[in-house]
């Protein structure tokens, strides 16, 4: 049976979570300048104190929130902080956005089909930690990011858009990473706007926003 997410007439309402530097947060935060972008971020959450984008957060008048796993008995605990956290804010969608934690159950069982992650490579190839290294190593002449629909497994949820760079003779990791990251913004804006705009439906693995 597909899921099908309807737009907020009022505007898609969105929590982004990050971990460093945010910068796709940052593309998200200039969009919404824009008045046809159709989503708002309402709040910034975090997993450590040192996440530079929590200022970047501040610095744009968003509330922002942290939950250290360290700061709780144990994962699951954390989890559930996390999700009233994020619920208390009442997004349409959550964008994990450079977020470094994977959350457990009791998120996922409470924005179904509503949390979205950008990563950096093409899955279902190099899924982890290390994306951009991964697809060096290998060898490969296309690389590229990924944005998908959050499961349980680790960057194995259904694909919402994919985009390609090239892989150049004399890249490092740190030049490919950073032309990953240009081509990966520009994607998370546009499908979150699209999303806003559209709605999106989940058919098996298969995620259309139109
Ligand atoms: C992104 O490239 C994402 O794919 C990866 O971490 C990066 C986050 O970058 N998981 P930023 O914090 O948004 O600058």
């Amino acid at each position: 049976m597909p899921r099908r997410i309807l737009p907020n007439p009022s505007g898609l309402r969105v929590v982004v979570l990050i971990s460093g530097a945010g910068s796709n947060l940052a593309a998200l935060v200039a969009a919404q300048q824009s008045a046809d972008h159709g989503a708002r971020i309402v709040a910034v959450g975090a997993d450590r104190h040192s996440a530079a984008g929590l200022q970047l957060a501040r610095n744009a008048g968003l509330p922002t929130f942290v939950h250290r796993i360290s700061d709780y008995s144990d994962r699951e605990a954390w989890d559930l902080a996390l999700t009233q956290e994020t619920a208390s804010h009442r997004p349409d969608l959550v964008v994990s956005a450079g977020f470094l934690k994977l959350v457990g159950a009791h998120f996922l069982s409470r924005f179904p089909g509503r949390y979205i992650n950008t990563h950096n490579a093409l899955l279902p190839s190099f899924p982890g930690m290390h994306g951009p290294a991964d697809a060096l190593a290998y060898g490969v002449k296309i690389a590229g990011a990924t944005l998908f629909v959050v499961d349980a497994g680790v960057d194995s949820g259904p694909i919402l858009a994919q985009v390609a760079v090239p892989v150049h003779d004399d890249d490092t990791e740190d030049s490919l990473t950073e032309r990953i990251k240009q081509a990966e913004r520009a994607q998370l804006v546009e499908q979150v706007s699209r999303m806003a705009r559209h709605g999106w439906t989940i058919h098996g693995r298969r995620v259309f926003t139109r």
